[in-house]
């Protein structure tokens, strides 16, 4: 091989890494199938599974970080509040129980895409506490304007150790 095709051979390469990697937070339902490893029932969300209603909300894992598991459906979040503790890793994983939505939590950076049949992770982080708007940014139908929710971000000594029925209420905080 020369020079020149390697050159073309290697920007090619390069070209083929930029498209995915400009969609990590845009995920597209056959890249996602073809990457596999995430599948989910979404008529049995509620029923079994990582995704049933007392599995919900933020996790506290062993080493600080956070596990936030949610489901977007028509036209909601589920849980409607969600709690974080401030400057550690939240580990998101979200799926939808009908059609695509896009989980976006306003004045930050992260959009996720969300579609039935697939767990979407990202990896988040809000190092100031605050309280964000979530909203849904893919038009998924006639109530998709009101499908909105919110997440609050608390200092991380007063983020409490929550018992599983807690995990997704901010409301009792
Ligand atoms: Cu969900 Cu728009």
């Amino acid at each position: 091989m020369n020079w020149r095709k390697l050159r073309i051979f290697l920007v090619t390469v390069l070209v083929l890494c930029v498209i995915p990697a400009t969609r990590y937070y845009q995920i597209d339902v056959p890249l996602l199938r073809f990457l596999g490893g995430s599948h989910v029932d979404p008529l049995s969300l509620h029923l079994s599974g990582e995704f049933v209603e007392n599995n919900l909300g933020t996790e506290q894992d062993a080493d600080g970080s956070v596990t936030v598991r949610m489901i977007a459906e028509q036209y909601l979040f589920v849980p409607h509040c969600i709690l974080v503790p401030a400057g550690v890793p939240v580990h998101l994983r979200i799926t939808s129980a009908d059609a695509v939505h896009s989980l976006v939590f306003d004045g930050t950076e992260y959009a996720v895409k969300v579609l039935p049949g697939a767990i979407s992770r990202a990896e988040l982080q809000f190092p100031r506490t605050g309280e964000y708007k979530t909203v849904c940014r893919e038009f998924c139908g006639a109530g998709h304007y009101a499908m909105r929710s919110e997440l609050k971000v608390v200092p991380r000594d007063q983020f409490p150790a929550l018992r599983p029925e807690e995990r997704g209420n901010c409301a009792a905080q």
